[in-house]
């Protein structure tokens, strides 16, 4: 197998290319430690192995993927391996990723409990996609609106943002902090929901975000909405 990897290196990417004998289903990290044996200076992101850390984020075959648990058929001819989209290189295959949480320590998504209130499993079940995101950021990678618009708070922010505002025991209106994220940006072109590798379903969440917020008088229903109706 030929495995090219897009380096970012000193402001540029560069290409490395290694032909390797690989045992079938092994993954995409494995085949990365694989390579950082033969290039001991190649740098990318992992902990867990387990798609839980959500650090190691690429590009494979031109598709947003978790390296750990993207397996690779021994027959497979080429990999091309390559950083994420929408977001700033450090070094190789390693982004940015601090902006995650910056994001939601600026829309406080944190629970403030107003009394002992307990959930019951139900209310539990209703935020779970929420919870399951392990803020890998690749629904932002994957956002055309991330890419437009620097004020939008990205799908992450609010998949992460539904289980905190849908949680009954905040005396806080955590809705409201979510008002300079600029929700309305989303087109719902569904990019989110296709790639996330959690099935955490950004793009419905951001809908019943949206429309909550409508109904609070937080944001105002867009005009082009109303486009089909042809005047
Ligand atoms: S919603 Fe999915 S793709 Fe986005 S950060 Fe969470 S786990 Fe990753
Ligand atoms: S549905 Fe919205 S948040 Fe998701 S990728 Fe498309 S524009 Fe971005
Ligand atoms: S190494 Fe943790 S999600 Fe892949």
């Amino acid at each position: 197998m030929r495995v090219r990897i897009k380096r970012f290196k000193e402001g540029r990417i560069i290409e490395d290319t290694y032909n390797l004998e690989i045992e079938d289903k092994r993954t995409v990290l494995d085949i990365l430690y694989l390579i950082r044996e033969m290039e001991p200076t190649l740098s990318f992101r992992a902990m867990c192995r387990a798609s839980i850390c959500g650090t190691c984020a690429v590009k494979v075959n031109g598709e947003h993927k978790l390296a750990c648990n993207t397996q690779v058929e021994s027959e497979t001819e080429e990999l091309v391996i390559e950083p994420v989209d929408n977001s700033v290189p450090i070094k190789d295959l390693v982004v940015e990723q601090d902006y995650l949480f910056e994001r939601m320590r600026k829309a406080a998504l944190w629970i403030e409990a107003k009394d002992n209130l307990e959930l019951k499993p139900s209310d539990i079940q209703k935020t779970q996609k929420s919870w399951d995101c392990i803020l890998c950021g690749i629904c932002n990678n994957v956002c055309p609106s991330v890419q437009s618009d620097t004020s939008f708070g990205g799908p992450s922010l609010f998949t992460k943002a539904f289980g905190v505002v849908e949680d009954k025991r905040n005396g806080e209106d955590k809705l409201k902090q979510l008002i300079p994220f600029n929700i309305q940006s989303c087109v719902h072109c569904k990019n989110c929901d296709i790639y996330c590798p959690k099935a955490c379903t950004p793009e419905v969440l951001i809908t019943l975000i949206e429309g909550r917020m409508l109904k609070k008088g937080y944001i105002q229903r867009k005009t082009e909405d109303f486009g089909f109706l042809g005047f």
